[in-house]
């Protein structure tokens, strides 16, 4: 559908009618559905092909419609404050009534949501007027969309509609912190640990919840067909090469070694991997910094042996 008033009102229609509808949001296209209905839902754990113990994130349009659903506190509104809209979510206690189908939070008695600021998932939000359940809108298992035609790639024929917004900006899914005390990081991300710091004066800490709920940490859950291995400066054998900054590689993520550039490229890459038959691939070795933390996350599970989910 094309992004204009006509392209989102029937989006709109179609989510509150229970629909599975695709859109963009600045870190990847979601696959969107009324989270208040729960067959809905379960139409996109049905689509994707996903482990129904994946608990999905909620999409609102601002924060004041955030704190209808979960528990609001000092350090959720002071984050919510710096970070939304933007790629952040936030996981919080459900609040009484929030009237969340259950499948949604996969029974957790917690809620991920998040405010995401592409102008075009804030229009449809706005317009739905329903909180929307939107997981990465790719089969399970697989790379995270960032173009329409991606989302097209994976779930054509399955879903009602994608609205097709362009490249997604950001290109890695939403920083996820558990809203402590203590302040966890379930998921790295755009917003990283230093930024977090700043705002609330001590650093979160890594997750420590055991045999987490975050199946974001599955080991192999971002996968390319290729076989990836990592910090590689050359090619052995009839490997492509994935360069970085010096290491210029047979496609690279950022040849000037720009992390945000990377980020944005990463998917889309991996994707051409698959698109152009690749089976084993080097990646060059990305500096554990900022933004390269979150890619170096996602490069070790597209990389993981595939049997480990
Ligand atoms: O950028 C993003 O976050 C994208 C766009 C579409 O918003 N969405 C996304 O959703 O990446 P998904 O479903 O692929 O990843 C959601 C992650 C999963 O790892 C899930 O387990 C975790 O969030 N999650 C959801 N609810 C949770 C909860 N209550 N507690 C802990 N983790 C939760
Ligand atoms: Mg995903």
């Amino acid at each position: 559908m094309h992004p204009d008033a006509a392209g989102l009102s029937a989006a709109a229609e179609l989510l509150r009618s229970g629909a599975l509808v695709a859109f963009p949001t600045e870190t990847v296209y979601g696959l969107g559905a009324d989270a208040t209905q729960g067959a809905a839902v379960a139409g996109i754990y049905a689509a994707k092909g996903r482990p129904s113990f994946n608990p999905l994130i909620v999409h609102v349009p601002d924060a004041a419609s955030a704190r209808r659903y979960v528990t609001w506190c000092d350090t959720a509104e002071a984050l919510a404050k710096a970070f939304w809209p933007g790629p952040m979510t936030l996981v919080l206690p459900l609040k009484e009534g929030h009237g969340i189908d259950p499948l949604v939070t996969a029974g957790l008695e917690t809620l991920a949501i998040r405010v995401p600021a592409a102008p075009l998932a804030q229009a449809l939000l706005r317009e739905a007027d329903v909180p929307v359940a939107a997981p990465s809108a790719n089969p399970s298992g697989r790379i995270s969309p960032t173009t329409a035609a991606h989302v097209l790639a994976g779930l054509d024929g399955r879903i009602a509609a994608v609205l097709d917004g362009g490249p997604c900006e950001v290109g890695l899914e939403s920083s996820i912190f558990a809203v402590g005390p203590p302040v966890q990081v379930l998921r790295a991300g755009h917003v990283t640990v230093e930024d977090v710091e700043h705002v609330l004066g001590e650093k979160p800490m890594p997750s420590v919840s055991p045999g987490i709920t975050a199946p974001g940490q599955l080991a192999s859950h971002y996968a390319p067909k290729a076989q990836l291995r990592l910090n590689a400066t050359w090619a052995k054998d009839k490997e492509t090469l994935i360069g970085f900054g010096n290491v210029e590689g047979d496609m690279t993520l950022s040849a000037s070694g720009d992390l945000v550039e990377a980020a944005a490229t990463l998917f889309a890459l991996l994707h051409q991997l698959d698109a152009r038959g690749v089976t084993r691939a080097a990646v060059a070795p990305i500096p554990d910094e900022g933004l390269g933390i979150a890619i170096n996350d996602r490069l070790r599970r597209a990389a993981a042996p595939r049997d480990a989910v």
